[in-house]
């Protein structure tokens, strides 16, 4: 059996919503200290829905894989959904990650949980 399962090449080879939005309503970036790996996510919110989500990674195959893996998971989501996305949501729905690549999924959900953040503090300046 290979280490890494159909779905985390098929999201490494073909990740989806690469990229970046102008004038996103939430931007997120986190990285790893150990691994050097980083990860921007990036938000457009339309009354609390999810309508878009890109992200940029610098990082592990895993780490890609679950970036893109997330931002399937949450578009078209509410805000409030997307908030409780967790890192093993992201790696069983890779239908797994070995051990010593969770981390990777980890990145993943702090990523979208900084994002999140970042949307909610620039409502709240707005109010
Ligand atoms: Fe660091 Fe994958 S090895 S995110």
């Amino acid at each position: 059996m290979s280490l890494y399962s159909e779905k985390v090449m098929d999201h490494f080879r073909n990740p989806r919503n690469v990229g970046v939005i102008e004038n996103a309503d939430g931007v997120g970036e986190v990285g790893n200290a150990k691994c050097g790996d980083i990860m921007k996510i990036y938000l457009k919110i339309d009354d609390d829905i999810i309508t878009d989500v890109k992200f940029e990674t610098f990082g592990c195959g895993s780490a890609i894989a679950s970036s893109s893996m997330a931002t399937e998971l949450i578009k078209g989501k509410p805000v409030a959904e997307a908030m409780e996305l967790t890192n093993k949501a992201v790696a069983e729905a890779l239908d797994g990650l070995p051990a010593y690549k969770m981390h990777c999924s980890v990145l993943a959900e702090e990523a979208i949980k900084n994002a999140l953040e970042d949307y909610y503090s620039k409502k709240a300046k707005e109010s």
